[in-house]
């Protein structure tokens, strides 16, 4: 299976920092948020990816790209360790890019993966979305994918309050937090949502989403929602959502990305100790 992780979005919600920076590229601990992702892919047995950037996310590609000159400074530091390390960034995984040349939404941006994927499922990882868990969430997807051979949303319980700001779907439960999906919703008005099952940033998709986003029309925001183009598809096709195990954190706000950083420091084994101690005495 290949993986297309967008990344092409301009990250109002965390402004002034994503004035010059791509959002993706922001630190939970010491690694930058994008690279969880594209560890996650590779945690879930996927070294085939396309990131779908734009104007400004530069700083994305020379992340996964190898970095001779400072290998080599490393080296002659006697700092092997961080030089193994940087290597290995660069080594990672087969990443192309594709550029986004306008920010016409999520689903004209997973459409300008198309010459990448050959009619076959594919994952969708937003590079904003991080999940910190025992089994990678892709790979729970995929696992959900390999029994129904169908299509496979990530999904969470969200507070009622909440749900305007995801994809919400209608579903039937068939156990084990599998859902076979009636209905799917972008940013619905919270008092008419038809469940409180939202959508996060990890999908298996069938390789006709892309003749699907072709007849999507813009729809919430005046953007293309790849959440229109499931709809369209599920007329035709079954589709299947699983309440994954672990947490999400989205990235993409300050609030999202402070909480990332919390649970991963607090786990850390470098820094949890201290940290711990930190926060007690911040809260008295
Ligand atoms: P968001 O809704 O988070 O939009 O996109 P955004 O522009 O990145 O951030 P805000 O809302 O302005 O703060 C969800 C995902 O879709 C990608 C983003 O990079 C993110 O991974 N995206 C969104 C694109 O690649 N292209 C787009 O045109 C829109």
């Amino acid at each position: 299976m290949k993986a297309v992780i967008p990344a092409a979005g301009i990250g109002t919600r965390f402004l002034p920092v994503t004035k010059e920076q791509p959002k993706e590229m922001l630190p939970v601990l010491d690694k930058p948020a994008i690279q969880f992702v594209v560890e996650e892919a590779i945690d879930s047995g996927i070294s085939d990816i396309a990131i779908i950037t734009g104007r400004g996310k530069r700083a994305i590609e020379n992340h996964f790209d190898r970095s001779f000159g400072l290998e080599h400074f490393l080296h002659q530091k006697n700092k092997d360790d961080y030089r193994d390390m940087v290597k290995r960034i660069g080594e990672m995984a087969d990443i192309m890019y594709v550029r986004q040349k306008e920010l016409n939404g999520l689903g004209d941006a997973v459409y300008t993966a198309r010459g990448f994927i050959d009619g076959e499922h594919f994952a969708v990882m937003l590079g904003d979305d991080i999940f910190l868990g025992a089994t990678p969430c892709t790979k729970q997807l995929m696992e959900v994918h390999e029994k129904y051979d169908a299509p496979v949303l990530a999904v969470q319980a969200k507070p009622r309050e909440e749900l305007g700001r995801y994809g919400v779907i209608k579903a039937e439960p068939i156990g084990h937090g599998i859902h076979k999906i009636v209905d799917i919703i972008e940013k619905p008005d919270p008092a008419e949502a038809p469940s409180n099952l939202a959508t996060m940033g990890r999908y298996i998709l069938p390789g006709e989403i892309f003749e699907s986003l072709e007849r999507t029309e813009r729809g919430w925001g005046g953007e293309i929602q790849l959440t229109d183009a499931i709809r369209n598809l599920l007329e035709e096709r079954d589709f299947y959502a699983y309440e994954f195990r672990g947490i999400r954190y989205d990235i993409g706000t300050p609030i999202g990305w402070l909480k990332s950083n919390a649970e991963l420091a607090l786990k850390d084994e470098r820094y949890g100790a201290e940290f711990r101690e930190f926060l007690e005495s911040l809260l008295g």
